[in-house]
């Protein structure tokens, strides 16, 4: 068989398929050392290509990978090897007619499928991953979203071992076999491209429920997981009835089968997958109740349930044309559901989240080596893209276009959307024409947010005219060039602003040329690469509050004082902005700080600062969770982002100097909430919700400053809510509280208690290895390396790999970046065993390696030299392979 190398595909080289399928039945025999599959089906010819490909009937090239060709037949005759041709992923048939039936099996082998991605087996349960490309290693098919086909499954296997056969749609059949065998019939009513196809088979208990559609039909609920974790499902299943009844309210969206399914597995590549009404969820974002998951974990159920449940509409019922276009649906569904969470939390708080996130994450993302558009435009390996442009920048892109149209314009054009191409695959600039149409906005200078990479740069001036009353400022945008792109073209930029008075009030807004004043906040549209926009009737200078609610993925710059930082802190109308100018105040004071450090001067901390978090820490009317985001000083890997060349020691020395001068001049405030706070918690019992996270956040957050005083009442206090909390939220903070305590031998002890008391739980196991991991104590690596070695620890499960390597190499700069470059060393080797069994696992943990360009010069080498260490190392995988020949480029 000839094998056929990995190659650039390009969005321009784009054509139709030749064929159609507008039936897909399959058959599945599940055996314990192998897996029949049987495919039947029925074709025709794309009458769109004929004009391009002309009368005769092009080859037929079905997509198919790592299966074992046992017969193909072609309208019932079969076919001798002589009548096709075989390559390792491809297999070519000439057709004879317009329509035509084809028959095929293979064998396949889940049970050893380490990859997770096609059919494999998880713990003792079979199950699926198709997207993007898995469905090539299950059958022969036209493995591309834009072949749409109905689908029908039948699945067979032992009684015993898999009572719970699954898969999309409808069941319309099952029975027993001889043997002990069994088998179910699923049929799918609606059209899907392959990559939302899935299959389940396990021993799986399931938690029901139900939910009446706003035109009255009663669709059935149902989570399926293991028997141990039938006690974890709740949260998940009200998360799911919120999104459905939001989806409803806010996008008029109703869901259209009679039945929604999800499936927890532990071993999963990514958080989760929405196949057509049955999603496929890891674990980690299905399971959550207090004794085992803490706030941010049901924050997370949460948000990915009604992610997944929102694709069933934006990706679904209207997919993507091809994998360029892959934000259409991304981009889309992460702002939906981020607008949910909004909905159901704190939308200040939630905002806030996301934009740290971005900013810290996607920024980096970027400014390095696989820089590349929302849609992208090349791809040597999809599964590289799942990235955090394509998905949070994306995300933001849609944002925009919501805060230029306005919500209920917005709406008018999804609903266009929606109804327009219901049932298609199709491509951004579909989805733009729609909010186009709706809106009667031009949008094609804003589609550049599609086409250019790189994080816009928004430099801000001022000047005040105190005679004529008029306050201009003057915005200046620009790109630095990405990989590919050199020169980039204006954005068009919301700004969302107000201007401040001296009292902190909005003042009323009119510009040059306008009729009135609009009210005191508005957005501006900066599409020139210099604008200039002039505020007249402005009787005092003004302190303006730019960029609100984070309007815009942008880095934005405006030469503000500490003072009128603190003054925004405390006044800003928009709650965004005052944490913004808090952060803005911190990196201020920590840039300072790194400078006295790499000076070799003593380090002295600008007292307005801990005046500014005093002010906070004080007002008690201030919603808690806000507090608890204030007083959290930008994260190191921030503090690395926005650094020229990133000093991992002095920015690690200068922050948690900051830390401990904050927390011994803010000692009795921190106290005094922390105590209040504690004390709440042990008079109520867990829930999950808003206000209750806002208590612990502050109270957790309290607890991590206090034990930086090294008072024996501050570890007794922490030691008392290890023992006597109820949730794993106070319990983890406390944990980790210790691990980062100079307390020896209580650390120890609660390690240990904990490790024992949770030893059956591999997520709560996963919590307690990030813990140790993200630890920047001295010898982070040699920690690390002795964990690998517990029994609970295991290299072929995704979530280990991200619980302890991820935490490693992503959040303890100072121990992975370690001078000697023993962290690199010990990265570059994970990713050489990882990319044998899971490319796409061992690919995505390179990406520390690829931020090479932010170090000193030592550095800089010893990184390089890892890569080049991978590059030379034997048989790549396309995922590892892109992504360090990209970055060594
Ligand atoms: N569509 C899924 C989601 O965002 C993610 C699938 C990821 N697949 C992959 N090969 N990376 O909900
Ligand atoms: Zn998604």
């Amino acid at each position: 068989m000839r094998t056929e190398q990995p190659k650039t595909i390009y969005l321009k080289d784009y054509q139709a398929p030749e064929y159609l399928i507008d039936e897909t039945h399959l058959t599945f025999e599940l055996f314990e050392d192998h897996t029949l599959v049987h495919a039947q089906l029925v074709m025709r010819r794309n009458p769109e290509r004929v004009a391009a490909t002309g009368v005769a009937l092009p080859p037929l090239v079905l997509d198919g990978q790592q299966l074992e060709l046992l017969s193909v037949s072609l309208d019932d005759v079969a076919l001798a090897p002589a009548d096709y041709v075989l390559t390792d992923s491809h297999l070519t048939l000439q057709p004879k007619a317009e329509r035509f039936v084809v028959d095929s099996s293979v064998r396949i082998h889940p049970e050893s499928n380490t990859a997770l991605e096609g059919l494999y087996k998880s713990g003792g349960m079979f199950c699926t991953q198709c997207e993007a490309e898995g469905f090539r290693k299950i059958t022969y098919y036209l493995d591309r979203p834009d072949v749409m086909s109905k689908f029908t499954t039948t699945l067979s296997g032992e009684q015993l071992k898999y009572p719970v056969l699954l898969s999309n749609g409808n069941l319309i059949a099952s029975g027993a076999e001889e043997g002990g065998r069994h088998w179910a019939t699923w049929e799918d009513p609606f059209k899907k491209p392959a990559y939302l196809f899935a299959l389940v088979a396990g021993d799986l208990w399931c938690v029901e429920d139900a939910f009446t559609t706003m035109s009255g039909r009663e669709v059935t609920l149902r989570i399926y997981v293991e028997p141990e974790n039938i006690d974890k499902c709740q949260h998940a299943m009200d998360s799911l009835k919120k999104a459905m009844k939001w989806d409803e309210e806010v996008y008029g969206r109703e869901y259209d089968l009679d039945i929604f399914m999800i499936v927890a597995v532990n071993d999963f590549n990514m958080g989760a997958m929405e196949n057509k009404g049955l999603n496929i969820f890891n674990s980690s974002c299905v399971l959550a109740r207090a004794e085992t998951a803490t706030d941010a974990a049901h924050q997370r159920v949460e948000g990915v349930v009604a992610h997944e449940y929102f694709h069933n509409w934006s990706g679904n019922r209207v997919t993507c044309r091809d994998w360029f276009q892959l934000s259409l649906k991304e981009g889309f569904t992460v702002f939906r559901d981020a607008e949910f969470s909004a909905d159901m939390n704190s939308r200040t708080v939630k905002r806030i989240e996301d934009v740290a996130f971005l900013r810290t994450n996607q920024f980096a993302e970027d400014a390095g080596p696989m820089a590349h558009p929302v849609r992208p435009d090349s791809f040597i390996e999809i599964s590289n893209f799942y990235t955090l442009t394509v998905y949070e920048k994306g995300a933001e892109v849609l944002r925009m276009i919501h805060t230029l149209l306005g919500a209920e314009t917005f709406r008018k054009g999804s609903d266009l959307y929606f109804e327009r191409h219901d049932g298609q695959a199709v491509t951004c600039d579909d989805f733009v024409k729609a909010m186009e149409d709706a809106s009667g906005l031009d949008l094609t200078q804003f589609k550049r947010w599609y086409i250019q990479a790189g994080t816009p740069r928004l430099a801000v001036s001022e000047s005040y005219d105190a005679a004529a009353k008029t306050y201009s400022l003057t915005f200046r945008q620009s790109c630095p060039p990405t990989p590919g792109q050199k020169d980039k073209q204006p954005f068009v930029i919301p700004v969302e602003l107000g201007l401040l008075d001296g009292q902190g009030r909005e003042l009323p807004l009119r510009l040059q040329d306008e009729e009135a004043a609009t009210g005191g906040n508005r957005v501006l549209s900066v599409t020139e690469a210099e604008q200039t926009f002039t505020f007249v009737d402005i009787a005092e200078k003004p302190l303006p509050s730019l960029l609100r609610g984070f309007s815009a993925p942008v880095r934005l710059s405006f030469p503000y004082d500490r003072d009128q930082l603190m003054f925004l802190m405390q006044h800003d109308t928009d709650g965004f902005n005052r944490w913004e100018a808090g952060q803005q105040l911190s990196v201020q004071v920590l840039q300072e700080l790194i400078g006295q450090y790499q000076r070799g001067e003593a380090l002295a901390l600008d007292q307005r600062l801990v005046a500014a978090l005093r002010t906070v820490l004080e007002n008690e009317a201030l919603d808690q969770a806000m507090v608890a985001e204030m007083l959290s000083l930008p994260s190191e890997a921030y503090l690395t982002e926005i650094s020229e060349v990133a000093d991992v020691d002095a920015i690690h020395a200068a922050r948690e100097f900051a830390r401990r001068q904050l927390a011994s001049a803010l000692f009795e405030p921190l106290w005094k909430r922390y105590q209040a706070n504690r004390e709440q918690s042990r008079q109520t019992t867990y829930v999950a919700e808003a206000g209750h996270f806002a208590r612990r956040s502050l109270q957790n957050i309290a607890l991590s400053y206090l034990m930086l005083s090294e008072r024996p009442e501050v570890l007794a206090a922490c030691l008392e809510q290890y023992d006597a909390c109820d949730n794993m939220t106070e319990r983890l903070t406390a944990l980790a509280v210790l691990v980062n305590s100079p307390f020896a031998e209580e650390r120890a002890k609660a390690l240990a208690a904990f490790a024992e008391h949770f030893k059956d739980n591999p997520l709560v196991m996963d919590q307690w290895f990030s813990v140790q991991a993200a630890s920047t104590q001295p010898g982070g690596l040699e920690r690390v390396r002795a964990l690998m070695e517990h029994p609970a620890f295991n290299l072929k499960n995704p979530n280990k790999v991200r619980a302890l390597i991820g935490a490693f190499a992503g959040q303890n700069l100072v121990n992975f970046h370690n001078a000697d470059g023993s962290g690199y060393r010990f990265l570059a080797d994970i990713v050489i065993t990882l990319n044998g069994f899971n490319p796409q696992i061992a690919s995505r943990q390179l990406a520390p390696l690829t931020r090479w360009r932010k170090y000193d010069a030592s550095r800089q080498t010893l990184m390089k030299a890892e890569l080049e260490r991978i590059l030379a190392s034997g048989e790549l995988s396309s995922d590892v392979y892109e992504v360090v020949s990209k970055s060594l480029a």
